[in-house]
């Protein structure tokens, strides 16, 4: 593993190369990665980067969202079959037809979409800055959310909106148990429970803070003195442990589960350390955008890393 990760560093430096991870990442390449970040941070850097090859180890609408940024450089996904339920519970076609049944309605999309949603969509949103982009715009603006239901009915309750909300949703985070979650926090009298909006509503109720990966790690490095229930993908708890060491994490149990290992989403585990280093070197596959899609998709994107940038987020 030592000289893969040797040769990782070394093509990298060849092909000027960045390597971007997500925190729902293998451990192993959280660690090699020059970045790891939630969504919106691997978009921020993906645009800033002077890198000619990004290789972008999360799903397919991460790698996407840096093409489009970029389109003038390679953007690499190790496994390019790394996709999303979220982002496949919302066919462009059907989301076409739902925006054109809704004339004067402002779409706001989260990330977890595919380019040809992002067409169609006025502005991009991801869990971080979700809450403060639909609270831009005015409280009477009529509003299309798609496309994770759990996440738009939480920027409801918070912001007092009336958003027309897509039924789509994350495997992962719906199997999250609000039954099972209970009787782990009568287990850990005086933990925090920490939840990604991604989770069902009854599983958000029992939440202290509820946050996107990067909110919950900063909320855990802010008080590392606590105990932690997380109910989110078991990969945030790689950093939690690296920023964390003394902490004890404990992973909330799915439905049907006993281990926070099974809380695991099999897209982001397809992406190993041998995969990377095969992209590097053949400097495949590549993620591909259509032109047309991507001059369409580019700005609801800008413009959500423009308010986030006004917003310092
Ligand atoms: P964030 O990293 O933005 O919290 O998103 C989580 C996620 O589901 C990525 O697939
Ligand atoms: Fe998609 Fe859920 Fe996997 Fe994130 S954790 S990539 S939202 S399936």
């Amino acid at each position: 593993m030592e000289n893969l990760t040797q040769a990782i560093a070394q093509l990298k430096q060849e092909k000027n190369a960045v390597i971007l991870g997500h925190y729902y990442q293998r451990g192993e390449i959280q660690d090699i990665a020059d970045f790891v970040g939630d969504s919106l941070a691997l978009a921020q850097w993906a645009a800033r980067t002077e890198a000619d090859v990004i290789v972008m180890c999360g799903v397919h609408f991460m790698g996407e969202t840096a093409k489009i940024l970029c389109p003038e450089k390679k953007v690499l996904v190790p496994d390019l079959k790394a996709g999303c339920s979220l982002a496949d519970s919302c066919p462009a076609d059907r989301f076409e037809q739902f925006v054109k049944e809704h004339p004067g309605y402002t779409v706001i999309s989260y990330v977890n979409t595919t380019a040809a949603v992002k067409a169609l969509t006025d502005v991009v949103v991801t869990s971080t800055n979700a809450k403060a982009i639909v609270e831009s715009f005015p409280k009477d603006e009529k509003i299309i959310f798609g496309p994770d239901r759990n996440l738009g009915s939480y920027i409801n309750a918070v912001t007092g909106r009336n958003m027309l909300v897509w039924d789509g949703a994350c495997h992962v985070h719906e199997r999250f148990s609000a039954g099972k979650l209970a009787e782990l926090k009568r287990l850990h009298p005086g933990a925090i429970t920490l939840a990604h909006p991604e989770c069902p509503k009854a599983v958000l109720a029992l939440a202290d803070v509820v946050g996107s990966t990067a909110a919950l790690l900063k909320q855990a490095v802010a008080h590392p003195e606590k105990t932690y229930i997380v109910a989110t993908e078991a990969g945030i708890l790689h950093e939690m442990h690296k920023r964390c060491p003394q902490t004890t994490f404990v992973p909330a149990p799915p439905s049907g589960g006993t281990c926070g290992d099974c809380n695991e989403c099999k897209d982001m585990r397809l992406n190993t350390l041998e995969k990377l280093y095969d992209c590097l070197r053949t400097e495949s596959p590549e993620v591909q955008v259509d032109p047309d899609i991507a001059e369409r998709a580019v700005r609801p994107i800008r413009r959500m890393l423009e308010i986030s940038a006004r917003l310092g987020l």
